[in-house]
């Protein structure tokens, strides 16, 4: 399996748990395709209000309707080894932060993860994008 990670620099955030968010989101990504995919990572700035937003999208399995509106409860999984607290931890961590967090998904196409956290205004971020393969 190759993946590629980027630096990403928040100042205003909490270092630990930016990465556990990152990390949680990620896995979810690459645990959700079963063969073969990709997973796209891309963060950018924006400028009203000032922030960056972190784009995770795979080409996994996808989730339905119902799934999706469960997938933030404690303990809510779907999966033979999920605890099911990977994405109600990363919306405690984007609520800590005044950030925002959508979930689009497609059954059977994928699913697109956007967070948005805010930054201060001279921070160092640096715009990145990454694509992984994933074969599993
Ligand atoms: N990118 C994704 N593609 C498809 N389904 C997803 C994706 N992310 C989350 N899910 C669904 O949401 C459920 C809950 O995700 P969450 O990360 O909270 O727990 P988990 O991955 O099951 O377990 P844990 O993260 O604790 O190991 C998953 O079991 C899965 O059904
Ligand atoms: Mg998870």
């Amino acid at each position: 399996m190759a993946r590629t990670f980027t630096a990403v620099v928040f100042p205003e955030a909490n270092r630990a748990e930016l990465r556990q968010l990152i990390w949680n989101l990620l896995m979810n990504a690459v645990q959700s395709i079963p063969e073969k995919g990709t997973v796209e990572v891309s963060l950018k700035r924006t400028a009203d209000p000032v922030g960056a937003a972190l784009d995770i999208r795979d080409t996994g399995s996808g989730m339905r309707k119902e799934v999706l509106q469960k997938v933030f409860e404690p303990f809510y999984t779907t999966r033979e080894r999920g605890t099911g607290l990977g994405l109600a931890i990363v919306r405690r961590i984007v609520e800590n932060h005044g950030g925002k967090i959508q979930l689009e998904s497609e059954p059977g196409q994928g699913t697109v993860v956007a967070v948005w956290l805010s930054t201060s205004p001279r921070t160092g971020l640096i715009t990145a994008h990454a694509v992984s393969e994933v074969e599993g």
